[in-house]
């Protein structure tokens, strides 16, 4: 029995730590976005049944599940934390949208855009020059980019939502 609970506490504390330590390792705490500020996003990007968002850096997976319960799209969540991974699979299938939920486990640099109708960041400025780079590259022409709390320096934002802190760029 104490062997068990030992096992137990030492599979609570791996998973606590990665949780917490791999998305401090690159450089972003594992923070979601409130769900007014998420609906408020995809509605400035006027999300349309079957499209492609892709979240980046989708820690547990709240944005996916929105914008396919809601919005009806397809959704794709790229994100580096096994943890997250996991758990943004976990509610995928908990809320019924497994099918249309795609989770890419891996960095978010490295992953393909050009099927993207809308990008959807909470992420920190310091990402901002080196993603701002690859959307150029690879997202097609009318693609929307939502950014929150942070702006594409460069980029002239469409519409800028003060009082949540949202950014929405189009392509
Ligand atoms: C601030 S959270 C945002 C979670 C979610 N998008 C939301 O708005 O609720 C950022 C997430 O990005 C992940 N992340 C950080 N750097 C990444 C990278 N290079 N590639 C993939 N995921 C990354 C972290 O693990 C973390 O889960």
């Amino acid at each position: 029995m104490q062997t068990f609970v030992a096992l137990i506490a030492v599979v609570v504390v791996v998973v606590g730590a990665l949780w917490i330590l791999v998305p401090a390792v690159y450089g972003l705490p594992p923070v979601s976005t409130n769900p007014e500020r998420i609906r408020r996003a995809l509605e400035l990007a006027n999300l349309q049944p079957d499209e492609t968002l892709y979240d980046l850096g989708c820690g547990h997976g709240r944005v996916l599940i929105m914008a396919t319960r809601e919005f009806n799209a397809h959704a794709v969540g790229v994100e580096v934390g096994p943890v997250q991974c996991a758990v943004a699979w976990v509610n995928a299938l908990r809320n019924g949208v497994r099918s249309k939920v795609h989770i890419e486990a891996g960095d978010f640099y490295k992953s393909d855009l050009r099927q993207a109708d809308v990008v959807y960041m909470y992420l920190t400025s310091s990402h901002a020059g080196r993603i701002q780079k690859k959307l150029e590259k690879e997202l097609r022409s009318g693609a929307r980019v939502v950014t929150v709390s942070f702006d594409l320096e460069g980029w002239q934002p469409v519409f800028f939502d003060r009082e949540n802190l949202i950014y929405l760029y189009i392509k």
